[in-house]
């Protein structure tokens, strides 16, 4: 039973010039991103793009600077025009729709958040709370109760009537999200959101998006370039490099099978015991001896705990009160080790 697709990215490709439909040949033929900027001075944004953002997920969207995430986001309300491609929303292709279908779109059905909040500076903070209905002409009462409820729900209850200025960054990040959910969207576009905050004002908005997505399921597509922060969020995640896929899954997965040596040298500095969860490591239920019982989302680095460093250890594994599997301490310790470090004999 798999979840509903939401948003459907099919052979995507946008390049960046003043004739890209003349390029696109060679593009599609393999001329590569340094080739197409030094023959013919057009910048390959994306290449081939082919992802499924399935409905009440968070999608995370992972690269390094330049890799073309902000350039796919855009895509997906149709800021940008595509060279090739296509995107459909609950299957329906966005690049035959009219103006009016579009702005529809980015008012009711998509809300972004942005890196660089993107406050409006004279309006209080309820005000900006409230834009998206605000800037659709409906006066403070249509939006009023929502805002508030929202705007308590992100820890700004009594804020209202401040202005953007007089808040921190945090408390401004906080803002957008309260605009965001008060938009009613069923999609969120983050892009880079929590990117400019400290550390800590950081996690705790990870944090806040974790508790209002357990309670909301909204479609979230999230990007960033903190592996962190992106394993932490992702259902899904998508790592981009030069404009292409170069790899995409549920995260555990990539962990555990990286595809190619790019994928592997970003993840390895990636504390593993913290980020592995027992499910990505058990076997089948099976019979004989076990030390006791852990949960399926357990970290190992909990369950090592729980083992007290004893390595001939076996647990039960449990999911809402089932047995579902077995995990030996053995394959605990194996899955610490990236994949390429494990020495054959
Ligand atoms: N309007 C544009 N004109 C020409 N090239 C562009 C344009 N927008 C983006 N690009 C190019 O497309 C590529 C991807 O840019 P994009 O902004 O999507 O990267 P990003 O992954 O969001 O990076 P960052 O992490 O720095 O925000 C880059 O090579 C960039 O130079
Ligand atoms: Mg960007």
């Amino acid at each position: 039973m798999d979840t509903p697709v939401k948003i459907r990215i099919r052979n995507l490709y946008k390049i960046f010039g003043s004739r890209p439909a003349a390029v696109l040949p060679q593009v599609l033929e393999g001329l590569s991103k340094p080739d197409l900027l030094a023959r013919h001075n057009h910048v390959l944004g994306l290449r081939d793009i082919n992802v499924d953002i399935r409905e009440g997920q968070i999608t995370v969207i992972m690269g390094l600077s330049g890799s073309g995430k902000s350039t796919l986001i855009r895509h997906l309300n149709r800021l940008i025009e595509p060279t090739a491609g296509e995107v459909l929303v609950d299957g329906d292709n966005i690049l035959t729709w009219n103006e009016r279908r579009l702005r529809d779109l980015r008012r009711r059905t998509m809300s972004m958040v942005f890196q660089k909040f993107a406050l409006l500076p004279h309006r209080t903070v309820l005000d900006n709370a409230g834009m998206a209905l605000l800037t659709q002409g409906v006066p403070r009462a249509g939006y009023e109760a929502d805002a508030r409820t929202w705007l308590d729900r992100v820890g700004l209850g009594g804020y209202g009537a401040h202005f953007p200025h007089q808040l921190s960054g945090g408390m401004q990040q906080r803002v957008g999200i309260a605009r965001a959910l008060t938009s009613n969207a069923g999609i969120m576009l983050m892009d880079e959101a929590f990117s400019a905050l400290d550390p800590l004002i950081r996690t705790d908005m990870q944090n806040l998006l974790l508790e209002l997505q357990a309670e909301l399921h909204k479609t979230i597509v999230f990007i960033t370039h903190d592996l962190d922060e992106a394993l932490k969020l992702a259902d899904h995640l998508v790592i981009l490099k030069d404009g292409q896929v170069v790899q995409q899954g549920e995260p555990q997965g990539i962990l555990l099978n990286p595809a190619d040596p790019y994928i592997e040298a970003f993840i390895a500095d990636i504390n593993r015991a913290r980020v592995l969860r027992v499910r990505s490591v058990m076997t089948g239920p099976g019979d004989g001896a076990s030390s006791g019982q852990v949960d399926a989302d357990d970290t190992l680095e909990s369950v090592i705990a729980l083992s007290r460093g004893d390595t001939a250890r076996r647990y039960q594994v449990m999911r809402d009160g089932q047995a579902v599997g077995m995990v030996d301490m053995g394959a605990v310790i194996r899955a610490l080790v990236p994949p390429q470090r494990m020495g054959g004999d």
